[in-house]
């Protein structure tokens, strides 16, 4: 069927050479892996950690760490395959329409714009919410901002504004600015890590998986889908709350599959490519299992904060100024996520808009800055709209499920292009391929279960409208068709 037409992988490296479309290539292993950082470290362990001890997994959400990450590294593996053999902007868009065809890639790609606009105005309004509380401590009072009854938040604006420009000046830039918050992010991790050792206590290890409680079970819409189908009434702590907490904290890793969008402006891409996206993650699971093991030694559990878990558990032992330097890496930490989002959401709508799916002329770059500008410009709006106006917290599952549906679809494809193009130069082979994709797909459905029902509904609505789309417009403006029936492009 003409929906499930591929593009050739040699035909979308081609494409990254047409000059008017062409990315600077000027990034490194080090690069990405910094670019990795920069994206996953976020509101994850900077807020999440403190809520998910304290109501699904007791100390134990270390654990939960673990197994968040271990789905996380199953897809990672498969999306390092596909990204040293596609090195083109795209990510899980382009993987898609090499194997699975043109629908499913057009699919993947507004998932990929609800995981990441979506996600870069949520973590721009957590960021707001830092900066003002860091502000009030220094007794500065920002004045709240009303338009036809509406609240602003004109400093979510402010950043996704400034963010914008930075990103339109340039990727090396945008990589400088964020190396600098990466190493204040870490560094504020690691002061977490070490000072906060001092401050442990055997006894809030003990006991380390508590006792499991059946927490009220949630009804109608808001219920995990897992319960609503098999009728599973949700475990607080023990073994079970382990793995609810591991659905939950999978946010703090989102992001490592970003770093595929950029492989069009890396130098090796091959060789570099995989070495960012399982470096980065590395790196992060190691700091987030030692941060949540720290931290739930400081305090009992059931006192952890939800708002700022890290920072308190220092007010907590007496030791403000340290919670004040927490505070201030958050601030930094969240500021380079927000950029990155915005910059993998550029890159997959550069991709599509290349393809013709979108209007092509929005994916010429610019002469003088070699970025996407137009779309730059575009998605900096759009984030800058949602992050100003909308309240997002309750749409942020739609995040995870979007990341994870992505991964799924990721997993499958690895498979397929094995089979359709064994011929593929492969710099980087998943191991035990396929039980090992399939794993990947059925670890990431699994915490897909453990979303509520109305995330699910909402998913489904919004990629009905995507097909909506891509039937009045995208089927008959792709370059796929129009190179095939032979008009010119
Ligand atoms: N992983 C990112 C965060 O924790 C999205 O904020």
């Amino acid at each position: 069927m003409e929906i499930f037409r591929t593009k050739s992988v040699e035909q979308s490296i081609r494409d990254t050479e047409e000059p008017e479309h062409q990315l600077k290539k000027r990034l490194s292993a080090v690069d990405l892996t910094v670019f990795g950082i920069g994206v996953i470290v976020g509101t994850g362990i900077f807020v999440l950690t403190g809520q998910v001890a304290r109501d699904t997994a007791g100390p134990a959400v270390a654990l939960s760490f673990v197994v968040a990450g271990v789905v996380c590294a199953l897809a990672a593996l498969c999306y390092a395959e596909f990204a040293s053999t596609i090195p083109v902007a795209g990510s899980a868009y382009t993987f898609s329409f090499a194997t699975l065809g043109e629908f499913p890639a057009w699919i993947i790609g507004w998932d990929l714009m609800l995981e990441m606009a979506l996600a870069g105005a949520v973590v721009a309004v957590g960021w707001s919410g830092y900066f003002t509380s860091l502000l009030n401590t220094v007794g500065v009072h920002l004045p709240t901002l009303t338009v036809f009854g509406l609240e602003v938040n004109y400093p979510a604006m402010a950043i996704v504004a400034l963010l914008t420009v930075i990103l339109v000046l340039g990727i090396k830039l945008s990589s400088r600015v964020n190396l600098v918050i990466v190493i204040i992010k870490v560094a504020v991790i690691l002061l977490v890590i070490v000072a906060g050792l001092f401050y442990v206590t055997a006894q809030n290890y003990t006991p380390f998986i508590p006792a499991p409680k059946s927490s009220p079970a949630v009804q109608g819409l808001g219920a995990p889908l897992i319960q609503v189908l098999f009728g599973i009434t949700p475990v607080a702590y023990g073994v079970i709350g382990i793995f609810s907490a591991a659905a939950i904290v999978f946010f703090a890793f989102i992001g490592f599959d970003i770093v595929a969008t950029a492989a069009e402006e890396t130098v090796n891409p091959q060789r570099d490519l995989p070495r960012g996206i399982i470096g980065s993650l590395a790196i992060c699971t190691f700091l987030y299992v030692a941060v949540s093991l720290v931290v739930v030694g400081m305090q009992p559990y059931s006192r952890l904060s939800v708002d700022a878990p890290l920072a308190d558990a220092f007010r907590a032992v007496g030791q403000p100024w340290i919670a004040g330097l927490i505070s201030i890496g958050a601030i930094a930490g969240l500021t380079t996520v927000v950029m990155i989002l915005m910059l993998g959401q550029t890159r997959v709508l550069f991709a599509m808009c290349r393809d013709g799916l979108l209007p092509r002329v929005l994916s010429k770059v610019h002469p003088k800055y070699g970025t996407p500008a137009r779309i730059t410009v575009i998605v900096g709006f759009v984030t800058m709209v949602l992050a100003g106006l909308i309240s997002l917290s309750a749409l942020a599952e739609l995040v995870n499920i979007g990341t994870l549906f992505a991964f799924v679809v990721v997993s499958v494809g690895v498979i397929i292009l094995r089979r359709t193009r064994p011929d593929l130069h492969r710099a980087f082979r998943a191991p035990m391929v396929p039980l090992l994709p399939i794993l990947s797909v059925l670890a990431c459905f699994y915490l897909m279960l453990n979303l509520p029902v109305e995330t699910w509904l909402r998913f489904f609505a919004w990629l009905i409208i995507g097909a909506v789309i891509y039937f009045l417009y995208s089927y008959r403006h792709s370059m796929v068709a129009r190179f095939r029936s032979g008009a010119p492009r």
